[in-house]
């Protein structure tokens, strides 16, 4: 079966990147290869984690970008030329537009560090969503992975993972556990899941040979 190709988009550490990579060389992502690691930041140290283990890298610095269609436009092109049938949001810190988020439906996952509804939507990302949890003093939080649409965090839900809160979390320790215990495990699962639907939904390899296409 034809892998699928899969784009990661970054912005920081890439710590998510790096539970994708690990997944595809011990073979828990096998319907998929990831072809591309975009940053939007130039300084992202996921984009070394990329170039360890030899994955092509493109820069779109979003802050050299006069708005984001041009922003887009450049990630449009980079996706092109990689062949990237899938992307996977993984830390990345710009909302998609709806036009965006149009031309790729049902191709955009996002993993985000809290249980969907709770915490998310504009203004919501990294150390924040965990702050925001301690402060209103949830008991139980988590991760979600889910497809990505023209409303921050409002796609369809792919995939949960629950946590209980500990009574002397911080921000910082929170976002730790939920990182190691529910991001690193469901993304690449669903991200499988995923690859795996779009690679059986492809016309067969050999088949296309033997026709002489
Ligand atoms: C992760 O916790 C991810 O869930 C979060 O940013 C962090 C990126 O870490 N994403 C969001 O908050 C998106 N709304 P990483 O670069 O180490 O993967």
């Amino acid at each position: 079966m034809l892998k699928t190709k899969i784009a990661v988009l970054v912005s920081g550490g890439g710590t998510n990147l790096q539970a994708l990579i690990d997944a595809q060389r011990i073979g828990k992502i096998k319907s998929g290869e990831i072809a591309l690691v975009l940053s939007s930041n130039p300084t992202a140290f996921a984009l070394s984690r990329a170039k360890n283990a030899g994955i092509p890298t493109v820069t779109v610095a979003r802050k050299k970008c006069k708005d984001s269609a041009e922003f887009e436009e450049k990630i449009i092109k980079a996706l092109d030329k990689y062949g990237a049938e899938i992307i996977v949001l993984a830390g990345f810190m710009s909302i998609l537009s709806a036009d965006f988020t149009k031309k790729y439906e049902n191709r955009i996952i996002n993993v985000h560090p809290s249980l969907i509804p709770a915490f998310c939507g504009k203004g919501f990302y990294g150390l924040a969503v965990h702050e925001a949890a301690l402060s209103y003093g949830v008991k139980v939080t988590g991760a979600t992975v889910h497809f990505v649409n023209e409303i921050p965090d409002g796609g369809k839900i792919i995939s949960q993972k629950a946590i209980k809160v500990n009574k002397d979390d911080t921000p910082e320790s929170l976002q730790k556990r939920v990182m190691r215990m529910c991001e690193w495990k469901i993304l690449p699962e669903a991200c499988e899941k995923v690859c795996a639907d779009i690679a059986k939904s492809k016309p067969d390899e050999k088949q296309n040979t033997r026709k002489g296409k």
